[in-house]
């Protein structure tokens, strides 16, 4: 017959009972609990207080705590005191109430129970307490999250109407032009109208871009056309000037799954920012490399899928560790006319596609960013649901 784990807990053993548990155990009890506990006699003597009740209210343990009056231990908590007090005045004692202490701020769940001898005499007051600060951190970012989405929401749709007056003005202004086609002046200030609408437009494009939600259109995308697409859109967005640009894909890159449209605006929005910081000179290159997946995962869900790592190098002025902390948060630009939106972009379409992006810079030395993309994105296997955060660790600074 195969071997039966045992149960942790060791069997009982005849020879060895304790006629009863000693207070030890009792006091080991209250103060591995995870809970904040605290006792108080009749007479209003600190009887039990363990190192999370502590915590959880803001105080430090003195020696001499326990057999103080607890009005004396608890003095910055009055709303513990009025609570402990209540014990022995009312038959309807709150169980799993909050409260906030005034001293931390913090936000305190509790109940309150009455410790009755074997006749039902009131002996003392114990309270059982949970420090519930986190909890409501979490319930305030889904609120957050809601009303982001909310914001998202709205945003295209003022984008959208936006749009159309915008395009409007430019092509009036462009009638205007051609009429004052023989006044400098009227010339000029409507090239700025029209320079200015365009660029608004571009906004409105970049915010839509954003707010919108991904829908991947995944086919089979041979890299180079990908790479070469991106080139020709950064390009026709930012003049490359001297700017040398190679690619180079190792021959063992298979195609990939992926939406072909998408791929090509992240590395266009890379490709550009890197032709906007370098000034028309120096040199960008493109590498890509395979990685070979896990043959067979450990845990049997978290299998590293073969994937394809695409390094985009520049030797421009590189990015200070202040800003490489940012510049994948929406609206982060250092440039007097960007968005700042390009990396949001960039990260979410990243995101889409089950890949991880990392950015690695430091003033003068030029900067890398690495996109890793699985050869088909993960969520393509029921098994391997992970949703956990894409973006690669820390930025690092070489
Ligand atoms: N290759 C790069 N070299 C130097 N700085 C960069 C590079 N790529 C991005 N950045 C920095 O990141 C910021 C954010 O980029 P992005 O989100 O595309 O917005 P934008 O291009 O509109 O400023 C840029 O303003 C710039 O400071
Ligand atoms: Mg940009």
């Amino acid at each position: 017959m195969p071997r039966v784990q045992t149960a942790k807990v060791s069997p009982p053993t005849t020879n060895r009972r304790p006629a009863k548990v000693d207070d030890t155990f009792y006091r080991h009890l209250v103060s591995s609990l995870r809970t904040g506990v605290l006792a108080i006699t009749r007479e209003g003597l600190l009887a039990v207080i363990n190192d999370i009740a502590y915590r959880s209210l803001g105080l430090s343990p003195r020696a001499g705590d326990l057999g103080r009056h607890f009005t004396e231990v608890l003095g910055d908590c009055p709303e513990v005191i009025s609570i402990l007090q209540s014990a022995f005045d009312t038959d309807d004692l709150p169980n799993r109430a909050e409260l906030r202490l005034r001293h931390t701020g913090k936000s305190i769940g509790y109940s309150l129970s009455r410790i009755n001898d074997d006749d039902g005499h009131a002996h003392g007051a114990t309270l059982f307490f949970k420090d519930l600060t986190q909890v409501e951190q979490l319930e305030e970012r889904e609120r957050l999250r809601d009303r982001l989405a909310t914001l998202g929401e709205m945003a295209a749709a003022i984008a959208h109407e936006v749009k159309n007056p915008l395009a409007s003005i430019e092509v009036m202004a462009g009638v205007l032009r051609r009429q004052f086609r023989d006044t400098d002046d009227a010339r000029e200030q409507l090239d700025d109208i029209i320079k200015e609408a365009k660029m608004a437009n571009a906004i409105v494009v970049e915010v839509l871009e954003y707010v919108r939600p991904i829908q991947l259109q995944p086919e089979r995308v041979r890299l180079e056309d990908v790479l070469t697409e991106s080139l020709s859109l950064a390009e026709g967005k930012i003049p490359r000037g001297g700017i040398r640009f190679d690619i180079a894909i190792n021959p063992d890159v298979p195609d990939i799954t992926a939406d072909a449209h998408q791929l090509s605006q992240l590395f266009a929005n890379l490709i550009a920012n890197a032709f906007e910081a370098m000034n028309g000179k120096g040199h960008v290159s493109i590498r890509a490399t395979l990685i070979q997946g896990d043959v067979e995962p450990l845990d049997g869900t978290h299998a590293l899928p073969a994937s394809v790592r695409i390094e985009l190098k520049d030797d421009g002025p590189g990015i200070s560790a202040d800003d490489l902390e940012r510049i994948f948060s929406p609206f982060f630009t250092t440039k007097p006319q960007g968005t700042g939106l390009g990396l949001a972009i960039v990260r979410k379409m990243v995101n889409a596609h089950d890949g991880r992006i990392h950015a690695s810079s430091a003033p003068g030395r030029g900067t890398t960013f690495t996109v890793t993309l699985p050869v088909v994105p993960t969520r393509h296997y029921p098994l391997l649901m992970d949703t956990t955060e894409k973006e690669d660790g820390p930025h690092s600074r070489r």
